[in-house]
């Protein structure tokens, strides 16, 4: 039966979230109900799983209790069942900079392969395949993100995933988001073991205010999930938002690419961004034919297309970088300093620095050209005019900084590290 209900629910997958009615899915995945009991969404106890703002990531470095039983939920009639175990063999060896290695040779070891049966006998609350799972937990374990961001929470199923093996790890957190099924989400999470449950934060709120929020915190993820809104706009939203907010050598799952939506999306994102590598799409995989194709992934078992994010920063030329807006405490910029890889050839690079103040309305711009010089990794470019806002003693500060390297010479520029701010009115450097 439980066979039978993956299997539906597989191919609901495939043909799409979007036509079907939701409530449809959500009647499938939840345990059976007595009959009198209407399954209604259980209330959570106050202080769980509410909605937070993004809370600066923090290490814990004692070791988490887990239960040793499994938990419930508080409300008995309603209760789920979640499987306490978070510490599984790891296949040896796992290596993300090889790809092949890590989504296709990991599949043929037993250590993936016990994993992967917990997870199908483990986890009815997730829509994403076991093997799907089995990935994301040991890229988890392997890489040990402070960070991770799951967009498309559903039920909660793949964020107790992550949980599981953030848990093991003794560190991190994941952030998940969704702006529906909420009172489900938190009732989900409410029952899982008390260890998991500090390592999970739910945002209920669609991805655009919570990438808002989480770039504006300064804060970056190691690993990322795209599952939500499967439409092609929302996906590459959902993608590019994701690498302006992503770690070195992030890695960001993409799911479902038997979908158009999801696909192109990812496409796009490639074709924009050739500083990220990706896993999944076989070379056939080629326009104008492609619409759906439900084999479409080369990582058995899933329906995933990774993207793995470039170790720094890198200045594509001609086109425009632009890092998240940040929410600072200062009025004033005179500059920006940074370190960039060897050039062959001097390379132009034109710079852009806005501060802006809600409560004034005022917007200050400022410009500067720099001449990167073979040999010369430090730069500090100062603007043509100080820029100042205020006094500001209510509403918010904002801060951007664009670059565009000239596209005259076809290779890109790396930085060496996040460029600074240098603060205006005598204070110190800010990034
Ligand atoms: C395919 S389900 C996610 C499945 C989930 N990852 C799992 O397997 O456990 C899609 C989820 O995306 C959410 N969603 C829809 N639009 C969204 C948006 N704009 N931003 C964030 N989440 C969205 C839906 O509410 C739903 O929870």
């Amino acid at each position: 039966m439980k066979y039978l209900k993956r299997l539906i629910l597989n191919l609901v997958d495939r043909f799409g979230y979007a036509v079907l009615h939701k409530n449809a899915l959500r009647d499938l995945r939840q345990p059976p109900q007595p009959a009198e009991q209407p399954a209604q969404p259980v209330e959570p106890p106050p202080q769980q799983a509410e909605v937070e703002p993004i809370p600066a990531p923090t290490r814990t470095d004692q070791g988490a209790e887990v239960d040793t039983q499994s938990c419930t939920s508080h409300s008995p009639e309603n209760a789920i069942k979640v499987d306490p175990r978070i510490d599984f063999e790891l296949p040896p060896l796992v290596d993300y900079s090889d790809a092949r290695a890590a989504f296709v040779d990991i599949a043929e070891t037993p250590e993936f392969q016990r994993i992967v049966q917990f997870f199908g006998e483990n986890s009815p609350r997730s829509l994403l395949p076991p093997a799907a799972q089995a990935h994301l937990y040991v890229a988890t374990r392997v890489l040990k993100p402070e960070v991770v961001v799951e967009i498309g929470s559903y039920h909660g199923g793949t964020a107790e995933t992550f949980a599981r093996a953030l848990v093991a790890n003794r560190s991190g957190q994941i952030h998940t988001v969704a702006p529906h099924e909420g009172a489900m989400v938190r009732a989900n999470i409410a029952a899982w073991p008390e260890a998991m449950r500090e390592r999970v934060v739910f945002h209920e709120m669609n991805s655009a205010e919570f990438f808002a929020g989480l770039g504006q915190s300064g804060q970056t993820a190691q690993i990322f999930l795209i599952d939500g809104n499967h439409d092609f706009d929302f996906v590459a939203f959902d993608l590019f938002c994701a690498a302006r907010c992503s770690a070195s050598n992030a890695l960001v799952f993409a799911d479902n690419i038997s979908q158009p939506g999801v696909y192109w999306a990812g496409k796009l994102f490639l074709r924009d961004n050739p500083e990220w590598s990706s896993f999944g799409l076989p070379a056939r995989a080629e326009p104008p034919s492609e619409l759906y194709d439900l084999h479409r992934s080369t990582i058995a078992g899933t329906e995933f297309l990774v993207l793995m994010g470039p170790r720094n920063i890198v200045l594509q030329p001609g086109r425009c970088y632009a890092p998240v807006v940040r929410r600072v405490t200062y009025q004033s910029v005179r500059g920006l300093r940074f370190r960039v890889g060897s050039v062959a050839a001097p390379r132009r690079l034109h710079l852009q620095i806005v501060l802006r103040a809600t409560a004034t309305l005022e917007e200050r711009l400022g410009s500067a050209r720099v001449v990167i010089q073979p040999g010369v990794p430090e730069q500090t470019v100062i603007l043509d005019r100080e820029l100042t806002v205020g006094p500001v003693t209510t509403g918010a500060v904002f801060v951007e900084y664009l670059m565009i390297l000239d596209d005259g010479v076809p290779e890109p520029i790396v930085l060496l590290e996040e460029p600074e701010i240098q603060v205006g009115g005598g204070t110190g450097p800010h990034r």
